[in-house]
């Protein structure tokens, strides 16, 4: 996969050098080119900002320095555009393993008060064009933005997690634990600070750690994020989870009318 980062501050993407992604980048499964938008700036202040049409605090992108920064990093092609802004879609597992499967993305991280709409307008007629929010907080630019949906697609790209199954396991990925939150993970010592592992965990029975593991799902969704729950697929759910969830006091549509 091919991916191009223009920003002002490409010192910003150093981290793209480390750990699954850089190991990614120097096996060649990331073709990752990250520009410096300035370098389209033709002024001796390399400005790219100008004061807001209709008032207003704040500055905005120019649409020049940015038209001519993508037509020279696009060349002929057809990248995929993903512009992160606080005003976009919302950025999900789903959304990260659709873009997982492109081919080649352009990322335009914005400064400021963004850039001028006329060049998500001019591209947008020409490439697909999305506009992502990584969560509801503004951050000072989208820099950061870009690292958070860099390493969460980079991990689904094949070979760049070195167990296959932890991608599978994830609480947002498609399957059983769809919509559930993962529970508690323990590793040796069996004692910490006189904190035990649970007993079921060293018993050795599949069948009872997956059903453990489950119930600690259904309790941390519950407690934290039960609006993930509310939205689960009523056939996904057993009895066992029925039976626990009831416990719990919070309420699932009856099998017999899940839609
Ligand atoms: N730029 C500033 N805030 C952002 C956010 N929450 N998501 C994506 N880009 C942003």
């Amino acid at each position: 996969m091919r991916l191009d980062i223009i920003s002002i501050f490409p010192e910003y993407f150093a981290p793209l050098g480390v750990s699954l992604i850089g190991k990614a980048r120097e096996r060649g499964t990331l073709d990752v080119r990250v520009h410096q938008l300035r370098d389209w700036a033709h002024d001796v202040h390399k400005t790219v900002d100008d004061t807001p049409y209709g008032g207003g605090p704040g500055m905005v992108m120019k649409p020049e320095v940015w038209g001519e920064a993508i037509d020279d990093v696009i060349g002929d092609g057809g990248p995929r555009m993903i512009v992160p802004t606080p005003s976009g879609r919302p950025f999900t597992q789903e959304l990260a393993q659709e873009l997982a499967g492109e081919e080649w993305l352009l990322f335009a991280c914005g400064r400021y008060e963004g850039i001028d709409s006329r060049v998500m307008a001019e591209y947008g007629s020409r490439l697909r064009v999305d506009e992502v929010s990584i969560g509801d907080y503004v951050l000072a630019g989208g820099e950061v933005a870009v690292l958070v949906m860099v390493e969460a697609i980079g991990r689904l790209l094949p070979g760049v997690l070195g167990n296959v199954r932890s991608a599978v396991d994830d609480s947002f990925a498609p399957g059983a634990m769809r919509n559930l939150l993962e529970g508690p993970v323990y590793t040796k010592p069996p004692v910490w600070r006189g904190h035990e592992v649970p007993e079921v965990l060293l018993s050795g029975h599949h069948g009872k750690v997956a059903r453990w593991r489950r119930d600690q799902a259904l309790r941390r969704t519950v407690a934290t994020r039960p609006e993930l729950l509310a939205e689960i697929d009523a056939e996904t759910l057993d009895k066992h989870d029925r039976r626990l969830l009831d416990e719990l006091a919070f309420r699932v549509p009856p099998e017999d009318v899940a839609n």
